[in-house]
């Protein structure tokens, strides 16, 4: 079974989210082939968990805060999130920790928030470019994950990670994709690194410029468990077909 997850960042406003999920929820997925789930804004949450209800597809959450409750304007927290229906949640996507300024603390605790309500966290890693051009893909790895997994309790939730080199990710489908064999092998990387923390099977997803056209070039790989999909999720005839070809694997 492999993972396709559609991230719709702010890409799609409630009306446009609405509709993307009455066409998903008219496709019919097969679910031991391919687990499907979005990640809509917050406005549309509710609204494209009750049209994909019947479906085998899931929800997920962007971000969230990591207090339950509060004085914090602007906020949603991971039990907001549960009671909404959400399955998952990203926890340090870079578009969070480059655009908007999370740390790798800030990134452990959302994590430990997301646990601690019963949720999947999907947690993003990856190196920026000026990582790369310094040599430094393993050490911003091995950093990212010692930081967000040293000494974890993953309760029974489990994890999701997902590889996301920065430079690979695309601003609405203009994007450099990450070579499949220089993502297998960070994927190799991480897998060995999350086994110093943690004892059970994490899938791995890459994410960064994926469509239906080179999806399976990443997938041919075994460290490659799915894909996290930004820019190609945003319509139906990009995303189903990306999610048809994997089901057809
Ligand atoms: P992209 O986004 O597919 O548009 O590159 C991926 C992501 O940021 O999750």
């Amino acid at each position: 079974m492999k993972f396709v997850f559609g991230n719709w960042k702010m890409y799609l406003d409630f009306d446009e989210s609405l509709v993307l999920a009455n066409q998903l929820a008219t496709e019919s997925y097969n679910s031991n082939k391919v687990e499907v789930a979005v990640f809509p804004n917050y406005l549309a949450i509710t609204d494209v968990e009750m049209s994909l209800r019947d479906t085998s597809i899931r929800i997920g959450a962007q971000n969230c805060a990591w207090v339950p409750k509060g004085a914090y304007t602007g906020a949603i927290s991971a039990e907001m999130l549960r009671s909404a229906n959400c399955d998952y949640v990203l926890v340090g996507h870079s578009e969070r920790r480059y655009v908007f300024g999370e740390t790798d603390s800030d990134v452990r605790k959302k994590l430990e928030a997301v646990l601690d309500v019963g949720l999947t966290p999907v947690l993003c890693v990856g190196e920026t470019k000026k990582d790369r051009e310094e040599g430094k893909t393993e050490y911003r790895l091995k950093k990212q994950l010692m930081k967000a997994l040293d000494g974890i309790n993953l309760y029974s939730n489990g994890l999701i990670i997902a590889y996301e080199p920065v430079w690979a990710i695309s601003n609405a489908g203009v994007g450099e994709p990450c070579d499949p064999e220089d993502a297998n092998e960070a994927h190799e990387l991480i897998d060995l690194e999350i086994k110093q923390y943690l004892d059970i099977d994490v899938p791995l997803l890459y994410g960064g410029s994926v469509t239906a056209n080179n999806v399976l070039s990443y997938l041919a790989h075994d460290s490659v468990d799915g894909v996290l999909v930004g820019s190609a999720a945003r319509k139906i005839e990009t995303f189903s077909n990306l999610i048809r070809t994997v089901e057809s694997m």
